[in-house]
């Protein structure tokens, strides 16, 4: 559907999201920063899953991520996995599966990366495999490929993540030259989700959002900053203002960590 966005090049009418990554939250208390989120204004989770192989870090796995849907049953799950072989930890993650009761909407999806299918000619079993296993697919593509390599398959996915950082870490400055792929993205595709992860905060979001991102992973840019409710309202007003071509009247309000009931500061 067009937007009456005028002059918004980027225009769409993809809802604006904001996904915290928990990565560089106090993980020995996931469920309950996933909560601290989520109570601040947070959409989704985003939750980062490394091998120690396709990126140098480790984190957690699907046995993690199914734990935490026990405490967030009703919450979307954008698995972000950075991991050399994707198609051997599908059936695990889809453990995790959930649908909204009242939506029914499929809160779990599989995003893995191009770079670890492309060269071994897996990436469109990935995909029918990823959708087998009842989950929604997320194709993510690293700073240095091309956005060529993933065009072919976007039809069939239901997420383009441009990664704005080499992904392995949190905490990385967000390289505003990724903005070329959103906007080469967002206008073959006016209702495809697009996300982008890696150094976006309120002040690099406009960015993300005037190239067309609606699908906003922020790791440090939401846990660590003083007010985390402002944050994630700033971010998201920033892709409904940019992205969907709203008026300021029309955006949804700045919350602040101080409104939030039972908020108790640290
Ligand atoms: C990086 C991860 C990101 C990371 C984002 O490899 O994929 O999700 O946690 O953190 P920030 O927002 O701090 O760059
Ligand atoms: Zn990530």
């Amino acid at each position: 559907m067009a937007g009456l966005c005028g002059s918004f090049k980027a225009c769409h009418c993809c809802t604006a999201r904001i996904g915290p990554s928990v990565l560089d939250c106090d993980t020995a208390m996931l469920a309950t920063e996933a909560a601290r989120a989520l109570r601040a204004g947070a959409d989704y989770l985003h939750l980062d899953v490394m091998d120690g192989n396709f990126v140098p870090a480790i984190s957690f796995g699907a046995n993690v991520i199914g734990k935490l849907r026990a405490h967030h049953p009703k919450v979307f799950f954008d698995c972000h996995m950075m991991v050399a072989k994707p198609e051997e930890q599908v059936e695990q993650v889809a453990q995790a599966k959930a649908i909204h009761p009242d939506t029914k909407k499929n809160l779990l999806q599989f995003t893995f990366h191009i770079e670890t299918t492309k060269s071994r000619g897996k990436t469109q079993e990935v995909i029918d495999l990823v959708k087998q296993n009842g989950m929604l697919v997320g194709l993510a593509l690293n700073p240095a490929t091309p956005v060529e390599h993933v065009l072919p398959y976007l039809d069939q996915v239901d997420m383009a993540l441009v990664m704005t950082v080499v992904p392995g870490k949190g905490g990385q400055s967000f390289m505003v030259d990724m903005m070329e792929k959103v906007r080469h993205v967002r206008a073959k595709y006016p209702e495809k989700d697009i996300e982008v992860d890696g150094g976006v905060k309120v002040h690099t979001v406009d960015e993300a959002a005037k190239a067309g991102a609606n699908m906003i992973v922020s790791g440090t840019g939401v846990y660590k900053v003083e007010d985390m409710a402002l944050a994630i309202s700033t971010m998201k007003r920033s892709v409904e203002l940019y992205g969907n071509g709203l008026t300021e009247d029309k955006l949804s309000p700045l919350r602040y960590d101080k409104d939030l009931a039972g908020y108790a500061a640290s």
